[in-house]
């Protein structure tokens, strides 16, 4: 079975049109699943979640949609210092004042995980566990350089085994690690990647009844970025977050999704 997992799309239309481009042209792919984050830092949250919708693509709930869908007073974010808090906020208030009512019920009702059995239920395993942050809170950011420690606490919590895959989105940055035999991946982000590479980021992971079970494929596709740019710059957006995107996260005044 092959997955296509997006996450972090955080409304982004050109780069989920391209990413879905991409994926149709993928045959093998059997099912999609986005890891939330819908929204925020572009102006096309409702267009997104039409798109989803249309297209019948299951997910979870990221911190942006349960925060947006409950009028927390703040999205969860976290930030390095007071711009980035500024930015942070214009954002979440934009996208707060721009989503419809629909677009809202909608973010209230995704689930906070998913887990799913690849190889069919009447099989002891493998299961993948789709998440955003870790499996208590989605505001967790589960960074690559965590410790073994971390991880091991996680898939107990999620109450995972060796051979066992759990899947998660927030911070940006795709990566992969094996710790005590259970895949942990981070599926990187569609809208906004942080890790210097501006084209939208998804994962292709394939699990198998034999070796080897567990493959991970992080792909990029590059997309119309000047047309997000261009978007942002003309709403009421933070321009910043324009060169954000231009520059895959390498300008100062980022902001952690
Ligand atoms: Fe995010």
């Amino acid at each position: 079975m092959r997955y296509a997992l997006i996450s972090d799309i955080h409304a982004n239309l050109p780069a989920l049109e391209a990413v879905l481009a991409d994926i149709a042209r993928r045959p093998d792919v059997g099912a999609i699943y986005h890891l939330g984050d819908l929204v925020g830092y572009a102006p096309w949250p409702n267009e997104v979640i039409a798109s989803l919708r249309d297209a019948g693509i299951p997910g979870v709930a990221g911190n942006y949609d349960s925060t947006v869908a409950t009028d927390y007073k703040h999205c969860g974010c976290q930030y390095e210092e007071a711009r980035q808090e500024e930015l942070s906020h214009l954002s979440y208030e934009w996208t707060r004042a721009h989503v419809t009512a629909e677009t809202k019920a909608f973010l209230g009702g995704l689930p906070f995980r998913i887990d799913l059995r690849p190889l069919g239920g009447h099989a002891a395993g493998p299961m993948v566990t789709l998440l955003h942050g870790n499996q208590v809170l989605n505001t967790v950011y589960v960074h690559e350089e965590r410790p073994d420690g971390f991880l091991e606490k996680m898939a107990n919590g999620v109450g995972a085994r060796a051979g066992d895959v759990i899947c998660f989105g927030h911070t940006h940055k795709p990566w992969h690690r094996v710790v005590a035999g259970i895949h942990f991946v981070n599926t990187g982000s569609v809208g906004r990647p942080k890790d210097g590479d501006w084209r939208a980021g998804y994962t292709l992971l394939e699990v198998r009844g034999d070796e080897p079970r567990v493959r991970v494929e992080f792909v990029r596709v590059e997309y119309d970025v000047e047309r997000a740019a261009k978007a942002i710059l003309e709403s009421e957006l933070p321009n910043d977050f324009a060169e954000y995107l231009r520059t895959g996260g390498k300008v100062t005044a980022g902001v952690n999704g």
